[in-house]
């Protein structure tokens, strides 16, 4: 077969890319290795920029977003046995949307098989060639068939274990990577949100997070060992762990739990020959400022209008600059994921300077509009370059 853009994986940056891509008359094909049912219900991140959700509406893919999403124009900070309040509209004039990553997800598949535009799920062994050439391919197996594609350009959008990062000559790549030692116990429950806004906790026990699906389903997140047994996490020591933290919580079913680990790493540069990447193929931000899909996101816009500008009008300025361009945003929400995730959690026992540090910090942020302001900006999302 061929293609202009052959697009590895359908997570928010490649299911996007194929819809923006659509919009401007150009053909793609999205390549996944998992199922439709694996990825519609994988629960993952939640939180959308103001940005994020314009991008959505741009693209078309907002309609049951804006019925469903629950919009925030405020959050909590808690911390030594008392809730403040930041209030994110009054700052920056924006709001976030809460609404479940596969919910998006599942909104881009349906948009997808809309236009009848090709999208392969359960493709096995999905390899990249000849990506330093103007004809890359990409070859794979469905149902233990092998199939060849031919493109103009890849779309690396296979998230952090996928294979176009590894596909770029080693040399060429530099990785900048920070490890934390503790990891998030997430669990989706069926009681209602103890909160109306997202309540981010500092506690001597370690960092906690209430967030929410629904009026009814609560989100909530706790730090743990980094790779904790979650056999040693029986509901009880769960619950008492989050009212301890969180100050108050509502209890209910737990539907899901899970681990997830954290980590900052950025993968330089972004492209090579006709291969791009976009989202966690490219960079894993610790999910405390629930930048990761946002960011994926971010990439995603500045990439479609390189490759509109390709073959719109064969001009490559755009491409030569995607890496550059995506970096300068990259790297500002790397630094802001990564102060998120020092200012709220407990780093080791031994050291008695960081809590005071951090304690101070929040005082700070609480008594201070600047502070509070740099906070909001950078939560609510920063503006776009493209
Ligand atoms: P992905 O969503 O990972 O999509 C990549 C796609 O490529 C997947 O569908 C995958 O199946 C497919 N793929 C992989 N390998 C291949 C292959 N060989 N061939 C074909 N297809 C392939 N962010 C937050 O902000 N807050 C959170 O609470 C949060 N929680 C998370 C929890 C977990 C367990 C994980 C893994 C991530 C979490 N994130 C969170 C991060 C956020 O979900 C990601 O940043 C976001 O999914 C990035 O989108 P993406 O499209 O780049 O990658
Ligand atoms: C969610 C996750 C986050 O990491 C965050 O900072 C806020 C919200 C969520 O899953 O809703």
């Amino acid at each position: 077969g061929r293609t202009q853009v052959g697009i590895v994986g359908a997570g928010p940056a490649g299911l996007l890319l194929a819809q923006m891509l659509n919009r401007e008359g150009i053909d793609s094909v999205v390549l996944e290795a998992r199922s439709r049912s694996h990825i519609e219900s994988r629960i993952r991140a939640g939180l959308l920029e103001q940005g994020s959700v314009d991008t959505l509406a741009e693209a078309g893919l907002d309609a049951r977003l804006r019925r469903e999403g629950l919009p925030h124009d405020g959050l909590a900070l808690r911390f030594a046995g008392a809730s403040h309040r930041i209030d994110l509209q009054a700052l920056t004039g924006r709001r976030v949307t809460i609404y479940g990553q596969q919910e998006v997800v599942k909104d881009m598949v349906a948009a997808r098989l809309a236009t009848g535009r090709p999208l392969h799920f359960g493709a096995e062994e999905v390899a990249l060639h000849d990506i330093a050439t103007d004809r890359p391919r990409l070859t794979w197996k469905q149902e233990g068939v092998p199939q060849e594609l031919h493109c103009d350009v890849i779309a690396g959008c296979d998230g952090f274990h996928g294979p176009s990062r590894e596909a770029m000559p080693p040399e060429i790549l530099r990785i900048y990577e920070r490890t934390y030692p503790f990891a998030w116990l997430g669990i989706l429950a069926e009681a209602p949100p103890v909160s109306p806004e997202l309540l981010y906790a500092r506690h001597e026990e370690g960092f906690a997070l209430a967030t929410m699906r629904s009026q009814h389903l609560s989100r909530l997140y706790l730090q743990c060992a980094p790779e904790e047994n979650l056999a040693l996490w029986p509901e009880e020591r769960i619950w008492q762990a989050l009212g301890t933290r969180l100050g108050a919580v509502n209890r209910g079913r737990i539907v899901q739990k899970g681990l997830t680990a954290m980590r900052s790493y950025v993968a330089e540069p972004m492209r090579h020959g006709r291969l791009f990447l976009a989202g966690d193929a490219a960079h894993i931000v610790p999910p405390t400022g629930a930048k990761g899909m946002n960011l994926a996101i971010a990439d995603v816009r500045v990439l479609a209008a390189a490759l509109t500008s390709f073959f719109r009008q064969g001009d490559q300025g755009l491409m030569d600059r995607y890496s550059a361009i995506c970096l300068q945003r990259i790297w500002k929400v790397q630094r802001f994921s990564w102060w998120m995730t020092a200012l709220l959690h407990r780093f080791s026992e031994e050291d008695a300077f960081e809590p005071r540090v951090q304690l101070a910090e929040l005082d700070y942020l609480v008594h201070s509009e600047a502070a509070r302001t740099a906070l909001a900006e950078q939560y609510v999302g920063l503006p776009y370059d493209i």
